[in-house]
């Protein structure tokens, strides 16, 4: 089928996910065709290279041979094996076990999604059963960050802390709440890590006590900002905020859909501050993209509560037909197994430094105002003027036209918004690609600013 009528298409028949529907008839789809480790190739046969590591899930990099071959035994030998009424799988177990080996030792049981969102709602519901099986049933509340990104189904896009997710779909719902988020570039508090750390903790005690000690269920965030601009809290907020919950006698959700598998050092972003959560939600990096699967880690306490809370007990409702699909699962365990025995955790704790150094460089471009970054999770926030961190008028478009300019340039990243660029390259990057990215990086923002209704707003 040719290029042309595959846009048509596309155009008539396929709606894409977070995109206005009539803005993304004018411009028309991009087909990818093929990837192999950091570069991706389109429909045109023109190479990109890939900064963003898909949406930040293919952690392993494109063309796996052995995760196809993994995938391809188990497709052969059982397909599906459904989880209800007890059936299992061999990967499926196998997988879970080294889940929890591998995480937080608080958590002892997993449950397994088709992605994050509905990982998140898993959890919600798990939490909600909860508290109603142990006899603590007025414990409804759910608190989260502004900013925060926890998915788009129907109950976790409340928790999710942007506007765009709530706006006509009627959300967040009346359980559903929202504190600052810890934002160093941009908090009134200042940038100082105890000012803002202390400033997390206050907000989380106000709102559980204006709510009710009793009436709050939990506190949910991921350990750094994805999908709100990468926005990385100072060391130890995430450590205050787990002893907060535990004070307050509160469960932790901690999402760790982006955080996880290798993205910013560790295995677990938990590990880095020795946090025991309550929950963790995964996706992405579980499976890297090559098939579709989330997860939600649970704590023993909440395990035994729901298995013999005096109101619990008896069949707990919740299920998908392709919970702990072996397919997946089968990817799964190849993909942990390329983290660690095939040394990509390693590479991307070798090359993060170099990725560090080449994004904190760009703070000497003009339109840098802001450059933060962990492991392989990075930003770089654009202003007006670095001196008031004026933000530019959302009516130039800037993001769109960033985008539109890298691709041309042979580069992939997420131009946010805001106006904030993100970076999420794959583990297996070589220091020779963070040059070319960089490289093409500074040839797109030097475009940019030549755009005269920019050299207008920055003059
Ligand atoms: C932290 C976080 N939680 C949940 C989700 C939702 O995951 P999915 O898109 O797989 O439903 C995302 C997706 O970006 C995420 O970043």
């Amino acid at each position: 089928m040719s290029q042309s009528e595959l846009i048509d298409i596309d155009r008539n028949h396929l709606i894409h996910p977070v995109t206005g529907f009539r803005d993304h008839q004018a411009r028309g789809v991009t087909v990818l065709e093929s990837g192999r480790g950091a570069w991706l190739k389109d429909a045109n046969g023109k190479e990109v290279l890939d900064a963003f590591a898909g949406l930040w899930c293919v952690n392993v990099g494109y063309g796996q041979e052995s995760i196809v071959r993994a995938a391809a035994e188990q497709m052969s030998r059982l397909p599906y094996a459904t989880g209800y009424f007890s059936y299992g799988s061999e990967p499926a177990i196998r997988l879970a076990q080294q889940l929890v080996e591998l995480s937080p030792s608080s958590l002892q049981h997993v449950y397994f999604t088709l992605g994050g969102s509905d990982a998140v709602d898993a959890a919600i519901r798990y939490i909600t059963f909860y508290y109603n099986a142990i006899g603590a049933p007025e414990r409804k509340h759910f608190i989260a960050l502004e900013r925060g990104y926890h998915g788009s189904s129907s109950t976790s896009a409340g928790l999710t802390g942007l506007p765009v997710f709530h706006r006509n779909f009627d959300l967040p719902r009346e359980n559903q709440h929202h504190i600052p988020c810890p934002y160093p570039y941009r908090s009134p508090v200042g940038d100082d890590p105890e000012t803002l750390i202390a400033a997390s903790v206050k907000a989380l005690r106000d709102k559980v006590t204006e709510l009710g000690v009793d009436h709050v269920a939990a506190f949910c965030c991921e350990p750094i900002v994805g999908s709100g601009g990468v926005i990385i809290p100072p060391k130890g907020w995430l450590k205050a905020m787990a002893d907060t919950c535990k004070e307050l006698d509160i469960l932790l959700l901690v999402d760790e859909v982006i955080t996880g598998f290798g993205r910013t050092g560790p295995l677990f972003a938990c590990e880095d501050e020795g946090v025991e959560p309550d929950f963790m939600t995964i996706a992405k990096g579980l499976t890297s993209g090559y098939a579709p699967m989330g997860a939600v880690l649970m704590s023993d306490k909440v395990y035994e509560g729901i298995a013999d809370g005096k109101n619990g007990g008896g069949v707990v409702g919740h299920g998908q037909t392709y919970s702990a699909h072996p397919v997946s699962a089968a990817i799964g365990l190849e993909v942990l197994r390329l983290y660690h025995e095939g040394g990509l955790l390693e590479n991307g704790r070798k090359v993060s430094p170099y990725f560090a150094e080449r994004l904190q460089a760009m703070r000497a471009h003009p339109l840098v105002g802001d450059a933060r970054q962990r492991g392989l999770l990075g930003a770089l926030e654009l202003v007006v003027d670095k001196a008031t961190k004026r933000q530019f008028d959302p009516a130039l478009q800037l993001s769109e036209r960033i985008g539109e300019i890298a691709y041309k340039n042979g580069l992939i990243f997420r131009a946010f918004n805001d106006n904030i660029l993100g970076f999420a390259p794959a583990l297996c990057y070589t220091e020779t690609e963070f040059d070319i990215l960089f490289e093409r990086l500074e040839k797109t923002l030097n475009q940019v600013l030549d755009l005269k209704h920019i050299t207008q707003a920055v003059a």
